[in-house]
């Protein structure tokens, strides 16, 4: 089995060995560390978290748009470590995951990936 080590920078930088196979979630919640969620299967967004460094699979993630994705927010109830990750964690993690879309409204590359593609035009 592998395991990475997960370091929380927002909590007291606390570290976390946890198995490369499991979504950081289930890893973190089992040891105890209080995170929110809601459908866990990475469509709410509730359990978004910043990747400040190292990487993830979060393949199976369909909450974040490229925007998103390019501040460095995972989805931790999908996203499985590929490497030693540093995160922070909960709400103070969100300062940049919301965005008031009328006031400034998203440019078509940062939208999500599968809509951000023009289509072809109807004849
Ligand atoms: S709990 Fe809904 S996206 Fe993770």
């Amino acid at each position: 089995m592998t395991t990475y080590r997960i370091t929380l920078a927002n909590q007291n930088d606390e570290t976390y060995e946890v198995d490369h196979r499991r979504p950081l979630l289930e890893s973190l919640r089992e040891r105890g560390v209080d995170l929110p969620y809601g459908c866990k299967y990475g469509g709410c967004i509730t359990c978004a978290a910043k990747l400040i460094e190292g990487t993830v699979n979060q393949q199976a993630q369909v909450a974040l748009n490229n925007r998103q994705l390019a501040n460095g927010y995972i989805i931790l109830c999908v996203a499985r470590p590929t490497s030693d990750c540093t995160l922070e964690i909960g709400v103070e993690s969100h300062d940049t995951l919301y965005r008031n879309p009328f006031l400034d409204p998203l440019a078509p590359h940062e939208l999500k990936a599968d809509i951000a593609t023009p289509k072809e035009e109807a004849p």
